[in-house]
């Protein structure tokens, strides 16, 4: 087996809340194991709130662990903290891509200086022309006329924005670009066109990716495997069509159930009723898709569910997997 390019082990993330509740702890992201090899594509999914963006901020060392390690080609870069990791040469490998473009960019750099700022930033590049033909390089990549280079991001179109965004991360080269929701900002119709440039990007540049949506249509187009959250951790692990097929887990099958399906409009389709539980304090010995999932027995309230291999590549958190 090749070395994973990551390797996340029992990550987990927990906010204290609730000020004169002493002690009350939100688990955002619960002991989640996650691989992804080089080149690999891999879709993560999951209702909101499940923590999907916490765990992006954790791999890409934007937040402390609360526990728990990530690998980067086998060195262990959570043996030092946030703030020291980012002072070193590895934090330019792992980039993300943000839901709203608008917000990552700034206001009032030009298109050049925001795609320039983290190749200054990350990697010290100072030279003009090197940074020029960077810069460019970049722009070309993702589709963005040379004529835009000069505007400012109110003088874009969303999808220009998006495409600006996707720039900046991959200017620096990182080895895993991860996309939180990249297209939820966009219509429908700039979405499939940035879609297909995040494959073509992919297919051309060979890095790996994390996937993060909650529409499994769009990971199953990109992804080769998926992973699926729920309440902070991760409850099905799969290769792409086989989730699809055999899906193990009450939770994975409900969310491939709620796909939209047009040859089946106006069919009663199997909900997902009720919320999820609380984050706050959840029960250490109870499955947290219990009291909403169909099938719940004693034994899921009583003892938590561990992540079990069911086939190559198929893992799946659940009693009755
Ligand atoms: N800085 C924080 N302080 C306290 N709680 C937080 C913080 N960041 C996230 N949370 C909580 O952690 C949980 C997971 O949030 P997260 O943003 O990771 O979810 P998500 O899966 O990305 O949701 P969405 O699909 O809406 O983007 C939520 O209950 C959220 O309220
Ligand atoms: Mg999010």
């Amino acid at each position: 087996m090749t070395q994973p390019l990551l390797d996340a082990r029992a990550l987990t993330k927990r906010y204290p809340v609730g000020g004169g509740k002493r002690g009350a702890m939100l688990h955002a992201v619960d002991a989640v194991d996650l691989t992804i090899a080089p080149g690999e594509c891999v879709g993560l999914v999951g209702e909101s709130g499940c923590g999907k963006s916490t765990l992006v901020r954790l791999l890409a060392r934007l937040i402390d662990p609360t526990s728990g390690n990530i690998f980067l080609d086998g060195a262990d870069t959570t043996a030092v903290s946030q703030a020291r990791f980012v002072t070193m040469p590895d934090r330019a490998r792992i980039q993300v891509v943000f839901q709203d473009p608008s917000e990552s960019l700034n206001p009032s750099f030009r298109v050049f200086d925001s795609i320039a700022d983290p190749l200054k930033r990350l990697l010290g590049v100072r030279d003009r022309d090197k940074l020029a033909a960077q810069v460019h390089r970049a722009a070309e990549l993702v589709g963005l006329p040379r004529e835009l280079i000069e505007r400012y991001p109110h003088q874009l179109s969303g999808g220009q924005r998006a495409r600006v965004g996707i720039a900046r991360a991959i200017v620096v080269e990182p080895s895993l670009l991860i996309l939180d929701e990249p297209t939820s900002a966009l219509d429908v119709s700039v979405q499939a066109i940035i879609l297909r440039l995040l494959a073509d990007l992919q297919a051309r540049l060979g890095m790996s990716y994390l996937f993060v949506s909650h529409d499994l249509n769009v990971v199953r187009l990109l992804c080769s495997r998926i992973v699926v959250m729920y309440l902070g951790r991760v409850v099905e692990v799969a290769p792409t069509e086989e989730l699809f097929t055999a899906p193990r887990h009450p939770y994975t099958r409900a969310l491939i159930a709620s796909i939209p399906d047009p040859a089946r409009r106006g069919e009663a389709r199997p909900r997902l009723d009720g919320s999820p539980r609380s984050p706050i304090d959840p029960d250490p010995n109870t499955c947290r898709f219990y009291g909403r999932c169909p099938t719940g027995t004693d034994r899921c309230a009583t003892a938590m569910p561990e992540l079990l291999r069911f086939g190559e590549g198929h893992f799946a958190a659940c009693h009755f997997a």
